[in-house]
């Protein structure tokens, strides 16, 4: 009991064995610690432009010798610029894309990259819309080898060698293709953010195997959203252009 005692309230009692300070935390007190921390990581002044092991160490080993003594990790030269370029390069590729019969030579593209993106803000190409980027609402469709692609949801770097359509390479002013003119006629917009991705899923599956009637229009067209609500017009526009 007197032993059992004696354990529990151990830590009030003196501790007569205690080893000297410095020797119990030298990381916290040691003179030595101090002038590696604070050492800067150049050439030592007055010798030859050689590191000593002590400034290799001070600089390179600083993150894993010095954990948890932030401040001086942050006073401490940074090697990183470099290393951090290389990371950075290595995150990207040089990748032709064939759109609307053109090439395009992207170098420096970052490989998580939406086709997306790459269309609207490399290209230039702002036909396509940006609606919910989740591959939810159809207002990014273009064309990949003749089939319709959520751009959104598709890496750009996934489609060097594939012929890429997109609303502005479908037709022109003057020379509309038949679905746009349909869509004119028809009056199947509103607000018009939709449309340019309402047109490439309505020309895509002009050459998709679905039935003849209007719900087979509606069915087909169910990855596009029109907020506006001009549905009833798109597919008197669609039905058109399948009767034609
Ligand atoms: S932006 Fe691609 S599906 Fe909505
Ligand atoms: S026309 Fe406005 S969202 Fe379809």
């Amino acid at each position: 009991m007197a032993e059992s005692s004696d354990l529990r309230f151990k830590h009030l009692h003196p501790r007569t064995s205690q080893k000297p300070e410095a020797e119990l935390a030298p990381d916290e007190h040691s003179p030595e610690r101090q002038s590696i921390d604070l050492e800067p990581l150049t050439p030592e002044s007055g010798k030859s432009s050689r590191f000593s092991r002590r400034s290799f160490l001070s600089g390179l080993g600083a993150t894993g010798l010095l954990a948890g003594a932030a401040p001086l990790v942050q006073a401490a030269p940074s090697v990183a610029p470099a290393a951090q370029e290389a990371a950075d390069s290595a995150g990207t590729s040089t990748v032709t894309l064939r759109i609307n019969g053109k090439e395009y030579k992207l170098s420096g593209l970052d490989t998580r990259a939406t086709l997306l993106d790459t269309l609207r803000e490399r290209i230039h190409l702002t036909g396509t819309k940006k609606g919910c980027d989740h591959g939810q609402c159809g207002a990014c469709t273009v064309h990949v080898n003749g089939r319709r692609v959520n751009s959104c949801l598709s890496f750009a770097v996934m489609h060097e060698g594939d012929e890429i359509t997109t609303i502005e390479g479908l037709g022109q002013p003057g020379n509309l293709h038949p679905m746009q003119a349909a869509f004119v006629e028809h009056d199947g917009y509103q607000c018009g953010y939709c449309t340019s991705g309402q047109i490439m899923s309505a020309v895509a599956l002009l050459k998709e195997p679905i039935g003849p009637g209007d719900e087979d229009i509606k069915h087909a067209m169910a990855g596009n959203i029109c907020r506006c609500g001009a549905y009833s017009n798109i597919v008197a526009a669609v039905r058109q252009v399948r009767q034609a």
